[in-house]
């Protein structure tokens, strides 16, 4: 039977939630992942450091303590963060980097930032400082195909703000495109993007294989063929600029399959996993480790974990549903096979 062993990896984009839905699904990322970068857009979010501070204490209290989880907390950027929000992040030693949604491109981004220009004050405090700037590169303008957000995001506003920033750090979160590939291989060493497994996997076609699929539509939504396969060329290219965030989003089965469902894919229950199929599928198993766990520690300044975890190549089949709070929850692959799992 095929092994791989590969140093602990680390998940630099995850949504834990809150509450119940925390503690249903926090095991999930903590069983494989020793770290992970958490998303502050709780409702209300997670624009100040004590905001941050008391969600780690509800995420450590949630977590199996065996595994020793660690998570590591970003803030929420909206147009009044002031920049003496961000010194404190940057001395806070729990907050690694602030998240930039424009407001409503996405799930509790109403409070997220309406024009960029707004928030230069506060990205110039984290150029200044190396505070990472994490960015949901989507433009909300309505005239714009939903296809092409992310194309135009970056014609609009990461050209402008690399060049006014050109020592930011900055995390490219879930790219989708191939223009995203080529504006992040271009960009300065400070610039790297994380990529999702189901974004490596899955076009969009998944959304309508016989019918509508709420459970494949996720944001920024999945995207032409052409586009997969030039995000997989990225993550299987050994450049440090493409690292693993799974974007795993979990929501309630009745609040995805609903006239107005929720955009995220659930894929806590088997992110390495999935991944390895996509290397597999690349031919490419030996770049994962690189990866998922050396590239991303590289470019948030962190050391590389020092134990392993081992993936065998067996077949097991995804529950159809996981509990969740006071409904379930439907992971990717429901009811289907998964070709790697964890020893
Ligand atoms: C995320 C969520 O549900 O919080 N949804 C998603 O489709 N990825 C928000 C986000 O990362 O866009
Ligand atoms: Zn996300």
């Amino acid at each position: 039977m095929q092994r791989l062993s590969i140093t602990r990896p680390d998940d630099w984009h995850v949504h834990l939630r809150d509450g119940a839905a925390l503690s249903a699904v926090v095991n999930f990322t903590a069983r494989q992942f020793r770290r992970a970068i958490v998303m502050p857009n709780l409702a209300p979010a997670v624009t100040r450091v004590a905001d941050a501070a008391a969600y780690r204490d509800r995420i450590l209290a949630a977590v199996d303590p065996a595994l020793h989880f660690e998570p590591l907390m970003t803030l929420y950027l909206t147009d009044q963060t002031p920049a003496s929000e961000i010194i404190a992040a940057a001395n806070s030693g729990i907050v690694m980097a602030i998240k930039l949604y424009p407001a409503g491109a996405t799930t509790h981004s109403n409070a997220g930032v309406t024009e960029i220009t707004r928030v230069y004050p506060a990205i110039a405090a984290m150029e200044e400082r190396g505070v990472p700037l994490l960015v949901h590169a989507e433009t909300t303008d309505p005239h714009v195909d939903v296809f092409d957000r992310e194309k135009v995001y970056i014609e609009r506003v990461l050209v402008p703000l690399i060049a006014r920033f050109p020592k930011l750090k900055m995390v490219f979160e879930h790219l989708t495109t191939k223009e995203g590939v080529a504006f992040v291989q271009h960009a300065p060493r400070n610039v790297a993007a994380t990529l999702t497994a189901h974004h490596l996997l899955y076009n969009r076609n998944a959304m309508f294989q016989g019918g509508i699929r709420p459970h494949f539509y996720c944001l920024p939504v999945l995207k032409r063929e052409e586009h997969r396969t030039a995000l997989l060329s990225a993550a299987v290219s050994g450049s440090p600029k493409f690292f693993l965030g799974t974007d795993t989003a979990p929501h309630a089965r009745g609040k995805k399959e609903h006239a107005c469902g929720c955009a995220g894919m659930f894929t806590a229950p088997c992110a390495l996993e999935l991944y390895a199929e996509a290397f597999e599928q690349a031919n490419a198993l030996d770049k994962l480790e690189g990866f998922a766990a050396h590239f991303g520690a590289e470019f948030y300044g962190l050391p590389r974990n020092p134990d392993k975890i081992t993936l065998v190549k067996d077949t097991w089949t995804m529950p159809d549903h996981y509990a969740f709070a006071d409904d379930v929850i439907v992971p990717i692959r429901a009811n289907e096979q998964v070709r790697w799992r964890i020893a």
